[in-house]
């Protein structure tokens, strides 16, 4: 059968959509050329604000009424339950975000409409990855335990788990021999791989509440597989920002040095309602650390405005620290209150029209900030991973640097190849890009 997947949300989805589109051809199915030609089509979805919700809702409805063979995963579907049927009562199947595995047998077996929304994996779905390419996220670190006011992720995305080391190790190297050479270690709070659980072996006992060094183990077993020249891994707690981490950047060029750090508010009072276990100065001191190793180490960041009881100060007090930590780039949410979250007890107090005016607040400081960033790199060497022409001005080539800049370029030659690192002298900087000059040929180190 021919098939399509329309994917909403965060690497997290994107990866899972990848393992069942692995899965899907793997029972024989065919990855449609696009949407309009595919038999079935699986929606897989967000819920970390409503609108996230509203639009894979919306979408799946949309194929419905096209008499598609409908599916829906993820993140939605665990958090409205059974209720996903009164909203959409002509889909064929909903699956949570950790039974995703079960759909070639779903598809198989054609009884609709089915739900599943069990948390037990079926073995083996988590390494399945399509072929080809150059770049892979592979997924480290299952669900959340950090219970964050605000955020539905733990009760969609179920208990921490990190996946056996020896397992990722396996899968990475495999990938590796597919020709892929970049890898982004994925976990929502990845850091906190081997904290729940034992993620090496038996005598590894797992340290509750504290972090061990089963990450920075983690990505030194990674470094060590010939052919994977970059890691990447998000996202990342302050907490996590240990010296052993900042070792194995140190101890691994291709770890990658950039970090996305969410901070969520600067200002104290809102940390400790939001339950995020750091004050701003211990968040402050955590990007200090990283780039003392490094000043033009990248850290980027999310924001949430409007947070119930966020005042003028409050707002101030994230519009400065945003300053003081020199983000790389930021990306600014409006608080959405999510079902059976602590929050969602609180009035939603703060007006549509301040979030929004709050929002474009720290976009335009971002903006500024970026700008200023990266002008401090113009006359610098990036190595740059090739990615492919640019999207706004298919003659450039365009990658990303260490830092995950995007980096663009007018390439003469023509045997660069998507996965290959250049290096490019900066000529221009842009808040959101870097324009440069591709240096002749030379070993990459
Ligand atoms: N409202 C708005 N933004 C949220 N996020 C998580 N939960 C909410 C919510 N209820 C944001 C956080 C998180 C990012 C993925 O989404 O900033 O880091
Ligand atoms: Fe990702 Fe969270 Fe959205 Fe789920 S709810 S897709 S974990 S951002």
């Amino acid at each position: 059968m021919k098939f399509h997947i329309h994917t909403y949300g965060c690497q997290m989805n994107v990866r899972d959509s990848e393992a069942v589109e692995a899965l899907l051809v793997a029972a024989g199915h065919e990855k449609a050329a696009h949407e309009g030609e595919a038999e079935l089509v699986i929606v897989n979805s967000c819920t970390v604000r409503q609108k996230a919700e509203e639009k894979a809702i919306g979408k799946a409805g949309n194929l419905i009424a096209a008499k598609k063979l409908t599916g829906l995963m993820g993140c939605a579907v665990k958090r409205m339950g059974a209720d996903v049927f009164k909203r959409l009562p002509k889909l064929d199947f909903a699956v949570g975000p950790r039974a995703f595995g079960l759909i070639p047998r779903i598809v198989e077996e054609g009884r609709f409409p089915r739900l599943e929304l069990g948390d037990d994996l079926v073995p083996d779905c988590l390494a399945a990855h399509v072929e080809g390419g150059w770049q892979a996220f592979v997924t480290v670190l299952l669900g959340c335990d950090s219970r964050c006011s605000y955020c539905i992720v733990p009760d969609v995305r179920g208990h921490e788990y990190s996946r056996p080391a020896r397992e990722v190790v396996a899968e990475v190297a495999a990938l590796a021999r597919r020709g892929v050479r970049e890898v982004c270690l994925l976990g929502q709070s990845v850091l906190r791989y081997g904290v729940r659980n034992t993620a090496w072996d038996e005598r590894d006992a797992p340290s509750p509440g504290g972090y061990t060094e089963a990450f920075p183990r983690l990505l030194e077993a990674i470094a060590s597989i010939p052919g994977i020249e970059r890691i990447r891994f998000t996202s990342a707690h302050p907490k996590g920002c240990t010296d052993e981490l900042v070792r194995a950047y140190r101890e691994f060029p291709q770890i990658c040095r950039h970090l996305h750090l969410p901070v969520q508010s600067g200002s104290d009072r809102i940390l400790a309602e939001m339950g995020r276990r750091y004050t701003r100065e211990e968040y402050l001191a955590a990007v200090g650390k990283l780039r003392d190793f490094d000043p033009e180490f990248a850290v980027t960041t999310d924001v949430i405005v409007g947070y119930p009881g966020e005042t003028e100060a409050d707002f101030e007090a994230t519009r400065s620290l945003m300053d003081e930590a020199g983000f790389d780039n930021a990306f600014v949410f409006k608080y959405s209150p999510r079902p059976g979250t602590r929050a969602a007890a609180l009035a939603d107090d703060v007006p549509v029209e301040e979030k929004e005016r709050r929002d474009q607040v720290l976009l335009e400081d971002q903006e500024r900030r970026g700008q200023e960033r990266n002008d401090r790199l113009v006359g610098t060497k990036r190595e740059v991973m090739v990615e492919g022409p640019s999207k706004r001005n298919k003659a450039r080539l365009s990658g990303r640097d260490g830092g995950n800049r995007i980096v663009v370029w007018d390439e003469g030659a023509a045997d660069v190849r998507p996965g290959s690192l250049v290096n490019v002298v900066i000529a221009e900087a842009h808040p959101q890009i870097l324009v440069g000059e591709r240096l002749p040929h030379c070993p990459t180190t």
